[in-house]
């Protein structure tokens, strides 16, 4: 039975950082249609109703019809240990991130974390997630169960260490590269499943575990490879350290065939303008994680970064403090400002649907409303507390109306949650 969704409706018909606000589309009085898991129609209410007489209609009133959110970076394993106090990237892995993702050898564990993880975040509003695992095959076995049981589009893998770890966290070249193998062709293209090849970083992984993984990408090319990439300066300078043979932090992907499309580096903080060129020369995707980057004191992602290349948005769970992708937006505004910067709501929007659908080259199937596309959708109360329904009372755009929602909205802010044509809250 086909589903007709009625509510203000926000859609895009091109990039924001292209085209400026006009690649947005805006129906105040807008529907929906929903026929077997994907968009069939969308457009004005009257018109779809007559059209679609026998449809059943959920009346959304002035709520807000979007794509769902697509967080771009997590780690579903840090799920516990997010908020973390006090520490920089390098003593945070050590303390905090290291004793955490341990416990993950345990198979209920996992289980229990990866479940918890992703109703966190569709409650949030989020409908699609890119996750690390752990070092532990038993980890992309629990997220991707878990992600199938609620029929997520989501991207995993299993994070590849071979040095620089505590030793319950170590695999190797060998293992690294025959566990990730069995695990791509066990769960890759499994319902909305994706594999996601991942080393965690250069100071963790060896020259031979890289190349390792880069000879196993061209086996399987047509997957994703994530990593990390110029998070903080000390980071930086360690693996200056370990490569002083490599022209940047970069090279060290690049020489060992980690780098080209399809390649999704996170953070991506303290580029030089070599770094900048091949990055766009090779078509890499980057994934801004703005809360991350203030809690753990990293830096400021240049935004203009996404003029040429194509820029995701996450939340960095757990080094970011938020499972919420309206608290991430909020994060990306305040980041550009301190840059000098002024990001419209539009490009905010854009980047937490259709900027991180495309950062995972999933445009053609997710983080937008239009036909074809699957009915991975959020509804959102423009109005979810005292605070933001007083800030709104006198807006006149959609804009003035959801940029309220997008720097003080939490989860309140979540009416209905759409996966894949079917209402999950
Ligand atoms: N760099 C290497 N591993 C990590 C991680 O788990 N979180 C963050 N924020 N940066 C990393
Ligand atoms: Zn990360």
């Amino acid at each position: 039975m086909a589903d007709l969704l009625l509510g203000q409706v926000i859609s895009f018909t091109g990039d924001p950082f292209v085209e400026g606000e006009t690649a947005a589309r805006h129906d105040s009085c807008g529907a929906v249609l929903i026929e077997n898991g994907r968009i069939t129609a969308t457009g004005p209410a009257p018109a779809l109703r007559a059209a679609h007489p026998q449809a059943r209609i959920t009346d959304y009133g002035r709520a807000l019809i979007s794509a769902g959110f697509i967080d771009a970076h997590a780690h579903y394993p840090q799920t516990a240990i997010i908020a973390s106090w006090g520490k920089r990237l390098i003593d945070w892995l050590q303390a905090y991130t290291f004793p955490e993702e341990m416990r993950f050898s345990d198979p209920a564990y996992a289980a229990d974390v990866a479940g918890r993880h992703l109703d966190l975040v569709l409650s949030q509003g989020t409908t699609s997630i890119c996750s690390y695992c752990t070092i532990h095959p038993e980890s992309v076995d629990a997220f991707f169960t878990a992600a199938r049981a609620r029929g997520l589009r989501a991207w995993g893998g299993k994070t590849c260490m071979d040095r620089n770890a505590p030793p319950g966290l170590l695999d190797s070249a060998q293992s690294a590269y025959d566990d990730s193998k069995r695990l791509l062709d066990t769960w890759h293209g499994q319902d909305r499943l994706s594999y996601v090849i991942t080393p965690r970083f250069t100071p963790t992984s060896t020259p031979g575990q890289l190349a390792a993984l880069g000879a196993l990408w061209r086996e399987r090319p047509t997957v994703l490879m994530q990593t990390h990439l110029s998070e903080q300066p000390d980071e930086i300078a360690w693996v200056r350290s370990l490569h002083p043979e490599a022209r940047d932090y970069l090279d060290t992907y690049d020489s060992h065939g980690l780098l080209r499309e399809g390649a999704v580096f996170g953070h991506a903080i303290h580029l030089t303008d070599r770094e900048k060129a091949r990055l766009t020369e090779t078509g890499a995707s980057l994934i801004h994680c703005p809360t991350s980057n203030s809690f753990i004191g990293s830096g400021l992602f240049d935004m203009d970064l996404a003029r040429t290349l194509r820029v995701g948005l996450a939340t960095d769970t757990g080094g970011g403090s938020s499972f919420s992708m309206l608290r991430t937006m909020a994060a990306t505004y305040e980041i550009a400002q301190l840059r000098g910067h002024t990001l419209h709501p539009a490009h905010l929007w854009w980047l937490a649907t259709q900027g991180s659908a495309r950062a995972l080259h999933a445009e053609d199937r997710i983080g937008n409303i239009a036909p074809g596309l699957e009915a991975d959708l959020v509804v959102l109360d423009l109005a979810s507390t005292p605070a933001i329904e007083q800030a709104t009372r006198r807006a006149e755009t959609l804009w003035q109306q959801l940029f309220p929602t997008i720097m003080m909205g939490d989860d309140r802010a979540i009416r209905a949650v759409w996966i894949g044509g079917r209402q999950h809250i």
